[in-house]
């Protein structure tokens, strides 16, 4: 094994989102997200799982923060919920849910971590007709930020507009398997470009809000795509465009790609792009937050049901060790992302914004035993330090999750935490890999696994 260590001040964190974690659904003030509505909704999430009390973070921050101090990390990424503090997604703010954030933050800061905010981690206000298929989401959003930014901009000095964009669009309008679950792909290329619309905006919006010193930041899942065969070739092209450079060029002032309108002509001619919006989401950011989980492998095929890409592509698992979603562990796609970034789009600092697994824990007594989720961690942290080593500006690390939370569609039964919260009574156990984390920390670097 070698000791690999990180740069000096290389940030350690680990990240959460409101709507998997707070429960509270119905406290002071908070309006329906899709999500709420979604989850509610018979066969939408696996055994009927919902939000509503989640690992009710909303009433013991106090505890789960002092467990962020004893974990040393340096910075605690958390999601704010709109419904909290617009609870129809407009008009003024809803002071107790704004009330919330400030304790939170305080409670942060005062443990000596760097709190990391992201404005929209999925819960959308329900009322905001259309969701992100009406262009004037975005100009909601807009005002969402600065009244956020307002509030906490004295003392949050990291902020990300969203989380995942792609999820967001893909997942909820094209196959479905997220809020608010609509399967109508044209509507989710709309949903594309006014998320993207809002990022910008939103980015103004803090811009005109914040210190001149605060670092501003969008979230992406991007996804390291190869073919499964020589056929596959351009599915792999198509694939790629739709997960990343759909993203990334009108992030870096290129505008969408011409190959991606070309190639989706047939659902829709772009009117939705109005003159001087690809300008608006170039604004420029201060740094990239990457999630990575597991490489994507395409071919031509059949697209399996809910699959979020063209009829004619189909996902392929390649052989190797898988996590508890299923999911191919293979660390070496995220080094892909990352040296891409590097060598074809400009300059920019990046962080691991979500890195994890879930994997079947068992708590027995008072201990669970992850080596499984520790192996994984070792694995891509290893890539990271060689991205480093290779001229890769990265800053710092979080790791996906803190907390065992509501995995979405799949509910409470996949854990990413590196914390396990036993639902029945809420209480948490440090997992060996919460155990192993805090001694990374402590060194600022692993023994590796290459
Ligand atoms: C990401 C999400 C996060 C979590 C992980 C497993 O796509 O951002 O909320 O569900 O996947």
């Amino acid at each position: 094994m070698t000791r690999l260590v990180f740069p000096e001040g290389f940030v350690w964190g680990a990240a959460t989102a409101a709507y998997q974690i707070e429960g509270a659904v119905g406290e002071d003030g908070r309006g329906l997200s899709i999500w709420d509505t979604f989850a509610r909704t018979p066969g939408n999430v696996v055994g009927g799982d919902t939000g509503d009390v989640a690992a009710d973070h909303y009433h013991r921050f106090g505890a789960d923060v002092a467990m962020m101090r004893d974990l040393g990390l340096s910075a605690y990424r958390f999601s704010v919920a709109w419904p909290r503090v617009q609870p129809t997604g407009r008009g003024p703010a809803n002071a107790a849910g704004l009330d919330f954030y400030d304790r939170l933050v305080d409670e942060i800061l005062g443990s000596g971590i760097d709190p990391m905010l992201t404005l929209y981690h999925w819960d959308l206000p329900q009322a905001l007709d259309g969701g992100w298929t009406s262009r004037d989401t975005a100009a909601r959003f807009a005002e969402y930020a600065a009244i956020v930014a307002n509030r906490l901009g004295d003392r949050v000095s990291r902020w990300t507009t969203l989380n995942e964009p792609w999820c967001s669009a893909f997942l909820g309008y094209a196959s479905g398997v997220h809020a608010p679950g609509r399967k109508e792909p044209a509507e989710a290329l709309k949903a594309v470009h006014h998320l993207m619309l809002a990022h910008g905006l939103g980015t103004r919006a803090l811009r005109d809000a914040l210190p001149a010193t605060a670092e501003v930041s969008i979230v992406l899942n991007l996804a390291a795509v190869s073919p499964a065969s020589p056929e596959g070739k351009d599915a792999a092209r198509r694939v790629d465009g739709l997960a990343n450079r759909i993203f990334l060029d009108p992030l870096f002032g290129a505008g969408y790609p011409a190959d991606v309108k070309r190639d989706t002509a047939d659902l829709t001619d772009w009117s939705f792009v109005h003159d001087g919006d690809e300008a608006v989401i170039a604004t420029p950011i201060d740094l990239l937050g990457v999630n990575y989980y597991s490489p994507t492998v395409v071919d031509l095929g059949t697209a399996e049901p809910d699959s979020p890409w063209p009829h004619d592509i189909e996902t392929v698992a390649p052989p190797g060790p898988r996590t508890a979603m299923g999911w191919p562990i293979d660390a070496s796609g995220l080094g892909a992302i990352l040296t891409r970034l590097r060598d074809e789009y400009p300059p920019i600092p990046v962080m691991i914004t979500e890195n994890g697994a879930a994997f079947d824990d068992e708590l027995t007594a008072d201990a669970v035993r992850d080596p499984e989720r520790v192996d994984y961690l070792r694995r891509h942290l290893t890539v990271a330090h060689e991205a480093i080593r290779a001229g890769v500006d990265l800053r710092g690390y979080f790791v996906w999750s803190l907390l065992d939370n509501f995995e979405w569609a799949y509910g409470y039964g996949k854990r990413f935490g590196i914390i396990h919260v036993d639902y029945a009574t809420q209480r948490r156990v440090w997992k060996d890999s919460a155990y192993w984390y805090r001694e990374v920390i402590k060194a600022n670097g692993i023994n590796g696994t290459a």
